[in-house]
């Protein structure tokens, strides 16, 4: 075999390498990719902003959030909660800011757990819930 052929071929199986472990490289890197990341606030991080926007947009109702994560205990009022549409047990409450209230729900209260339970509830997505329970007292 003569000299350039030699490096022709040689040439060939390390372009062939090279490839192959970039793209094992890339496979490992998708498989490692977090789940999830930490964003600090004022800097960019695309993936979770868009996530939070989506949320922002008011996907969903005061309707919906309630009844997928308040309904369990304010439609009886387990644990003391004030029932939903029922004007005595809200007492007092019914006159509160909302802001204030949506503070409590964030907060968590006695019985109440923090974010009513709502973990991935935008502040305000609690609100409209908040609201959604003011408006079926009048
Ligand atoms: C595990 C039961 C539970 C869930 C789930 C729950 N709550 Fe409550 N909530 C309570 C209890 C108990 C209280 C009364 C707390 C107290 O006054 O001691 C309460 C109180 C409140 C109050 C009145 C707060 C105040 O300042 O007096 C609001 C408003 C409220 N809940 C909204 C919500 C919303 C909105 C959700 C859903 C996103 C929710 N809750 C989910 C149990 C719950």
């Amino acid at each position: 075999m003569n000299k350039p052929k030699l490096f022709l071929i040689l040439g060939l199986v390390l372009l062939a390498t090279g490839i192959e472990a970039s793209e094992a490289k890339k496979a490992i890197e998708e498989r490692i990719t977090p789940v999830g990341q930490v964003c600090v606030e004022g800097q960019e991080c695309a993936e979770t902003s868009s996530v939070a926007e989506s949320i922002l947009s008011g996907s969903r109702t005061g309707e919906e959030i309630y009844n997928s994560a308040c309904y369990t205990c304010h439609a009886i009022g387990l644990a003391g909660a004030p029932k939903f549409g029922d004007k005595v047990s809200w007492g007092e409450r019914a006159n509160e800011d909302l802001g204030r209230l949506v503070e409590t729900v964030t907060n968590g209260l006695n019985g109440m757990p923090q974010m009513g339970l709502c973990m991935d509830c935008s502040q305000e997505e609690l609100a409209s819930s908040v609201q959604y329970m003011l408006d079926a007292l009048n």
